[in-house]
C-alpha cells in the first residue's frame, strides 16, 4: 500500500516535471509574399481526411496559424474578422509533441501541457495520427453579453477556419474542419477554465500519397 503510494506520488512529480519542461516555441517570421492566386485557391479548397504522419514543418505551422488567426495590422487586428474585435477566439495546437496555444502577438507558440491530446480533439481516427489538430475555443469572458454573443463565436471560428482551409488549398496541405468532437472529454483534457468553450477542431497536414 505504501510502495504503491510511493510509486503515485513519484509518477505525479514526473507529471509535472514534463508539464515544466515543455518550453514555448518561438515561429519563424510567417512568410506573407507567397501563396497561389486567390481565385485558384478558392477553385482547390476542399476537405480531406487522409494525412501523412509527417510533422509539418515550422516555417509552414506558422505560415498557417498566421493565415489562421494572425496579427496583420499595427493595431492588433487580425486575418479573420471578430464580432465587435473581440478577438475572444484561441487556437489550440495540438502535436505529437503536446499542447500549446498560438500567441500570435509574440508569434509563438506557449506551452499547456505536455501530453499527446490529438485523439481526444476528435472522433475520427485520423485525429489521433495527423500531425497537427486545431481546437478552436471561445473565451466567452471576451465575448461580451449580448444576446447573440454566443451566436458570434461560432462564426469567429468559421471564418478562422476557413481561412486555414484557403491556406492548406494554398499550400497544397489536407484539412478538415471537425465539428464532431466530444466537447467535455476535450474540454477537460485540455483543463479548459470553464468561461472557455471549444467551437470546432481542425486538422492538417500533409497529404498521403
Ligand atoms: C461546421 C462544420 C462541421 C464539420 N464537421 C465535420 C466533422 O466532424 N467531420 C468531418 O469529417 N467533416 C466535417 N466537416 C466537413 C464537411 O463534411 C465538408 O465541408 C463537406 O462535406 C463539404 O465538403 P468540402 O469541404 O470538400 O466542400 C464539417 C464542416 C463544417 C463547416
Amino acid at each position: 500500500m505504501r510502495k504503491s503510494l510511493l510509486l503515485l506520488v513519484a509518477l505525479m512529480s514526473a507529471g509535472c516535471l514534463l508539464a515544466q519542461e515543455l518550453k514555448p516555441i518561438s515561429l519563424p517570421q510567417p512568410q506573407t509574399d507567397g501563396g497561389r492566386p486567390l481565385m485558384q485557391v478558392l477553385k482547390d479548397r476542399k476537405t480531406t481526411r487522409d494525412f501523412a504522419a509527417d510533422k509539418l514543418a515550422p516555417q509552414i505551422l506558422s505560415n498557417l496559424l498566421w493565415a489562421a488567426f494572425g496579427v496583420n495590422r499595427p493595431d492588433g487586428r487580425r486575418t479573420a474578422p471578430s464580432a465587435m474585435n473581440r478577438q475572444e477566439m484561441d487556437i489550440y495546437v495540438a502535436t505529437a509533441d503536446g499542447l500549446f496555444v498560438y500567441n500570435a502577438q509574440a508569434n509563438r507558440l506557449d506551452p499547456v501541457l505536455a501530453q499527446d491530446v490529438r485523439a481526444a480533439t476528435g472522433t475520427q481516427s485520423f485525429a489521433a495520427t495527423a500531425p497537427l489538430d486545431l481546437v478552436y475555443v471561445a473565451d466567452l469572458s471576451k465575448a461580451g453579453s449580448g444576446p447573440d454573443a454566443e451566436l458570434y463565436t461560432a462564426a469567429d471560428a468559421g471564418f478562422i477556419a476557413q481561412n486555414v482551409y484557403l491556406y492548406c488549398a494554398s499550400e497544397g496541405l489536407a484539412t478538415v474542419v471537425r465539428g464532431s468532437v466530444d466537447r467535455v472529454a476535450l474540454a477537460k483534457a485540455m483543463k479548459l477554465r470553464p468561461e472557455q468553450k471549444i467551437i470546432l477542431a481542425q486538422t492538417a497536414g500533409y497529404p498521403k500519397k
